[in-house]
């Protein structure tokens, strides 16, 4: 049914008409997640979601404050969509009266600077935090009658952090919240101002949720999501280990990830999960961020370089097929040569698929921001070209090992490559498998499907079906 064809419905006292919302997302998988949900309550109040700027209602930013970039990319965003609208009026086609379209702004950056947002920006109608994604129906409604220019940046302030995933219909595979916030506070990091302080959902809630998911949704993957995945249950006698456990009991769940990691929490019983859960990928993201233990200390990662190898040698017993991939920061404040150097080494002995790599960003309010940084732009730069370089030598020689091998791939989306159509799904080990079909009208899309490989280079891996 189109929109000119739905009924409205009616929420509190305001009639709601069929509706377009039109979304950006910034940042992590939290806040990918955190989008779905707001879409979910959404759907309810008669929104569609369009791809289309200019076709939209409801104009929602789901901003990232994680380095200066993501933030430059949103306010540069809000200022064209301002331009956009002054210049293509959306147009009531009932009245033929130009209409308001609803800006907001939610997320990380809303989080800590809500207020200061709607003040400065004219365009925006209101802002909202990452701990109140569930009220967003409220906030539209509030908008819809009239009330503008707020912010809601509040805490849930309860014990207990309870809630039933959303998913976006038509795909098999989840985003399952199950930890929020984050009490590590690297130095470098915005990430506890913007999601606050740790807690966990209940093991009992998420296996009941999961169950719900593979039984009447059709999930057959699931991602487990949360900054720091490792301290799920610690308030409550329950471990991630445990949870692993029960959910590779159910029937119907085909593949389990999780993400993301944080080295010092990685237990025994963690380890012995890979080993023994059937359903567990074989992809383990474990961000290291440097491989000096001076520079690790300054970033108060709480570990050493040296107990990071010995995680990985021990992942690695556990599970032989495991792939390991990690983040990395160039150029901490007053990184050395020596320092940067520990972790181009770092790379030959921890021997990663996949690095995200970062210049470091200084953040507001964070430890780092006191440090009397010498560093320059370009000696960061330079630094994480040299890491990058060398990881992509490594890289192309470890997905070598590839060829000839056959893995399991859910297929998720298509692509032309020179002229061909090429399918392109995951392995459990999480990398990307492009494939052309063996029957050009099929629709291979979430399909499980057996793949050879046949080439790889460091970022690109061909195969054929078998
Ligand atoms: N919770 C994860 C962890 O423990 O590593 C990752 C959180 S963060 C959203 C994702 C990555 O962004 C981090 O691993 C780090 O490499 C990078 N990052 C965070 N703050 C940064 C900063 N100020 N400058 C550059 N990179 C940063
Ligand atoms: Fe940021 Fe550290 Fe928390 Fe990861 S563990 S979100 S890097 S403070
Ligand atoms: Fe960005 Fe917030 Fe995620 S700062 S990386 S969107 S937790």
């Amino acid at each position: 049914m189109d929109n000119t064809t739905k009924p409205s419905v009616k929420v509190g006292e305001l009639e709601f008409p069929p509706r377009k919302v039109w979304m950006k997302t910034y940042g992590c998988q939290m806040n990918m997640h955190d989008s779905e949900r707001i879409v979910s309550h959404l759907s309810g109040m008669n929104f569609s979601v369009t791809e289309d700027q200019s076709d939209a209602d409801l104009v929602i930013f789901n901003t990232c404050a994680v380095r200066d970039l993501a933030n430059q990319k949103f306010y540069s965003a809000l200022g064209e969509t301002k331009k956009s609208i002054l210049k293509n009026p959306k147009i009531d086609p009932e009245t033929g009266m130009k209409k308001d379209v609803i800006i907001a702004a939610g997320g990380c950056i809303a989080q800590t600077e809500g207020k200061e947002l709607v003040k400065k920006y004219k365009q925006l109608d209101f802002a909202f935090g990452t701990d109140v994604i569930d009220n967003i129906g409220e906030m539209v409604y509030r908008a819809y009658a009239g009330d503008k220019k707020f912010a809601v940046t509040s805490w849930d302030r309860s014990e207990n952090y309870s809630i039933e995933t959303k998913i976006t219909p038509g795909t098999p595979m989840a985003f399952v919240n199950i930890i929020k916030g984050c009490d590590k506070f690297c130095s470098y990091c915005i990430v506890p101002f913007t999601r606050g302080r740790e807690k966990s959902r209940r093991l009992k809630e998420v296996v009941t949720d999961v169950k719900r998911l593979v039984e009447y949704s059709g999930i057959q993957e699931v991602m487990l999501l949360g900054q720091n995945v490792n301290s799920f249950g610690k308030d409550n006698g329950e471990s991630l280990a445990q949870l692993i456990g029960e959910l590779d009991q159910i029937n119907g769940l085909e593949r389990l990830r999780y993400t993301t990691s944080h080295p010092y929490d990685v237990t025994d019983e963690l380890v012995e999960a890979h080993r023994t859960a059937k359903k567990l990928a074989n992809h383990l993201h474990l961000p290291v961020q440097s491989g000096s233990n001076t520079v690790l200390q300054r970033m108060l990662r709480e570990y050493t370089i040296e107990h990071y190898l010995t995680l990985l040698e021990k992942m690695r017993r556990a599970n032989s097929e495991i792939i390991i991939t990690t983040d990395m920061i160039a150029g901490f404040p007053n990184e050395t040569e020596e320092e940067h150097k520990a972790t181009l080494d770092l790379l030959d002995k921890a021997q990663f698929d996949f690095i995200y790599g970062y210049t470091y960003s200084p953040r507001k309010g964070t430890k780092a921001t006191r440090i009397n940084d010498v560093l320059t732009d370009d000696i960061r730069l330079r630094r994480l070209k040299e890491i990058q370089d060398k990881q992509m030598v490594i890289q192309a020689a470890l997905r070598s090992q590839m060829i000839g091998k056959t893995y399991r791939v859910l297929v998720e989306d298509k692509n032309i490559s020179k002229g061909i159509q090429k399918w392109s799904g995951r392995t459990s080990c999480h990398r990307l498998v492009h494939f052309e079909g063996t029957e050009p009208e099929k629709n291979y899309q979430w399909n499980w499907v057996d793949v050879e490989i046949t080439s790889v280079t460091a970022l690109s891996t061909q195969g054929t079906l078998v």
